[in-house]
């Protein structure tokens, strides 16, 4: 993997409390001294905790394992090359669902005080963690399953005014590939029959649960009552919102990604799956999940995508 663009260790500046990264058993944590925080696993980079003022925004099955045995049942897995189970046709279609990048271990590639990027302030104010995963870190496995030469740099950058999380995907060997992206984000609320998911309005969905086909969102918000599954295609508003109670909640906002995925379980799809718990948990997360997944991206050798998202938290 192109290292090249390895960030430069945080330094300790002034006086008072400042921010801290540890990086220990697998796992990266950063820490501001307003009591924001974030904990990423090395495997899947996947976001396991982000607390705004000690309060937790993501929601973790009690039974997800942390273990690098299976993806994590919550918090903010990435998912790449693919979404969903692959078409057969296709160069992922060997690939299992949502494909290797929520499954492999990741390089934590090193921490600074982020001077770029919308929720940098500056100086103390951000810290951002990179995490990198190339070809030739995934299993025997999965090198036979994509066998393209890429590399993935993921960025966690926690903020006193939120966290943005961005994927850069380059294409570093000789021919083209596709590949489609997620960030998969299980938000916790309090009760979701209490929410809305606003934000999406006179957009176009795929319903995964009704019929796999596609319908028009006429009203602004989307209100969760049932099992939802929804894929919304090339959204014109930058930020999603999830309002709990008339009350702003949590800001999605995305970043170069115009599809957004909505998912709640519900109670059926909640019991089927065993790490899932406690199994009224669906009452507790709803999913909103930013990507590029109505088709394929290509990238041709030497070239670079990047696409994210930045949350911001009312807690
Ligand atoms: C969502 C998909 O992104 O992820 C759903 O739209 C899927 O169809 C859900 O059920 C969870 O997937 P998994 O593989 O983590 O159980």
């Amino acid at each position: 993997m192109d290292r090249s663009n390895k960030p430069s260790p945080i330094t300790a500046s002034g006086t008072g409390p400042q921010p801290s990264v540890r990086v220990e058993n697998g796992r990266a944590n950063a820490r501001l001294p307003t009591g924001d925080s974030v904990d990423v696993l090395l495997y899947g980079a996947t976001v396991v905790s982000w607390k705004s003022n000690g309060k937790e925004n993501l929601w973790v099955s009690e039974a997800a394992k942390l273990d690098g045995s299976k993806p994590v049942r919550g918090g903010i897995p990435v998912v790449f090359p693919c979404f969903g189970p692959p078409p057969k046709d296709h160069a992922t279609g060997k690939l299992p669902q949502h494909g290797f990048g929520r499954n492999s271990n990741w390089e934590y590639l090193g921490s600074s005080s982020s001077e770029s990027g919308s929720l940098a302030r500056g100086g103390d104010d951000s810290i951002k963690l990179d995490f990198g995963l190339s070809h030739a870190q995934l299993s025997e496995e999965a090198k036979k399953q994509w066998p393209y030469a890429f590399g993935l740099v993921y960025s966690v950058t926690l903020g006193k005014d939120g966290l943005q999380t961005m994927l850069n995907v380059t294409n570093q060997g000789k021919e083209m590939f596709e590949f489609q992206m997620l960030l998969h984000s299980y938000f916790r609320v309090d009760d979701v029959t209490r929410c809305s998911v606003n934000g999406l309005g006179s957009t176009t969905y795929i319903d995964k649960v009704l019929d796999a086909k596609e319908h028009q969102q006429s009203t602004p918000e989307l209100r969760i009552t049932g099992e939802v599954d929804r894929v919304y295609k090339s959204i014109k508003q930058d930020t999603t919102s999830i309002v709990q109670d008339g009350k702003s909640r949590l800001d999605v906002q995305r970043d170069r990604l115009v599809d957004s995925v909505v998912w709640n379980p519900w109670i059926e799809k909640a019991k089927g799956m065993g790490d899932f718990e406690p199994k009224d948990g669906y009452k507790n997360m709803v999913c909103v999940e930013v990507g590029a997944v109505d088709g394929w991206q290509k990238l041709e050798p030497g070239e670079t995508f990047e696409g994210g998202q930045i949350l911001k938290s009312h807690l």
